[in-house]
């Protein structure tokens, strides 16, 4: 990589950010474009989100994404939210310029990445599992394409709360609906480190499709859609495409997501 004096800067903003693999493919894809700029992770505490946001601009930064915890107070930070960000209620992509512009490319991302599997979701039966920060994009993409959601959370109050939101129906337990449901999608942490049964998952049917966000992790629900005969995604493309969104909101160019695919499995061992 050859840093210059026109090198264009770019990042994501979070707190802890060490993890991140947005770096990985955002440079990979400024480098197969030719493009002279650079994608950098900035550790950002919560209490210092407002300063940083205007270090960033002050700096000439183009833009950063945003990720957990900011995702929610970025929106109150930025001149323009478009939208979706409003609708959401969280911004995950900045463009910096004159003014200071949020955008959320997550909602995107997530249906790009659920339509490899799952083409059509009109009127399609749903089952959101978690109402936490990601859960809004995914609520609001699923209603966008007009599918049946229901929605359950392990804290009913946060439940209710989205359903106002969204439009959608909160239950009291998944298995009210998985033995219905064309389509079950885990928003939670659970997988990420602790592991359990958020229902009994051996109620999963051949051909149901099991979408999870997390990725590289051999979770239990990932275990038991293969079993069941299910047809399962991770979160790994959710990823990529929600990046490459902002990137063309930046950039004007269009990215491979074949590279970045490519860069993320050679970074994570992976056989994609
Ligand atoms: P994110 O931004 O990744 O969605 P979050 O906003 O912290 O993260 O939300 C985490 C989600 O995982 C919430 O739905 C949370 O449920 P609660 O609202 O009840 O806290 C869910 N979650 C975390 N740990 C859980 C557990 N052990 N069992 C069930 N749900 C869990």
């Amino acid at each position: 990589m050859k840093i210059s004096g026109r090198t264009a800067l770019y990042g994501v903003v979070g707190y802890p950010i060490s993890h991140s693999l947005s770096p990985i493919f955002q440079n990979r894809v400024f480098e197969h474009l030719g493009l002279n700029a650079v994608y950098v992770p900035f550790e950002v505490k919560p209490e210092n989100l407002k300063t940083a946001l205007e270090g960033l601009k002050a700096l000439g930064i183009k833009g950063v994404n945003v990720t957990i915890p900011h995702k929610e107070n970025v929106l109150e930070l930025v001149d323009y939210a478009d939208e979706h960000a409003k609708n959401i209620g969280a911004v995950n992509t900045v463009k910096f310029g004159d003014k200071t512009e949020g955008y959320n490319t997550d909602w995107v991302g997530f249906l790009k990445s659920l339509k490899e599997i799952l083409p059509e979701l009109k009127d399609k039966k749903v089952l959101v599992l978690g109402a936490g920060g990601s859960a809004r994009a995914v609520l609001y993409a699923l209603k966008q394409e007009g599918a049946q959601v229901f929605l359950w959370n392990r804290t009913k109050e946060k439940a209710k709360l989205l359903s106002q939101s969204f439009g959608v129906e909160v239950v009291e337990s998944p298995e009210e609906v998985v033995p219905t449901a064309d389509l079950i999608i885990n928003t939670t942490s659970v997988g990420l480190t602790e592991d359990y049964m958020l229902f009994d998952y051996s109620l999963i049917r051949e051909r149901q499709v099991v979408f999870e966000l997390l990725y590289n992790r051999q979770t239990l629900l990932k275990e038991w859609a293969e079993k069941r005969g299910a047809i399962y995604s991770d979160g790994l493309k959710m990823l990529v495409y929600q990046g490459l969104e902002s990137f063309r909101l930046w950039t004007g160019c269009e990215p491979s997501p074949k590279v970045a695919l490519q860069a993320l499995s050679g970074h994570l061992k992976l056989t994609l």
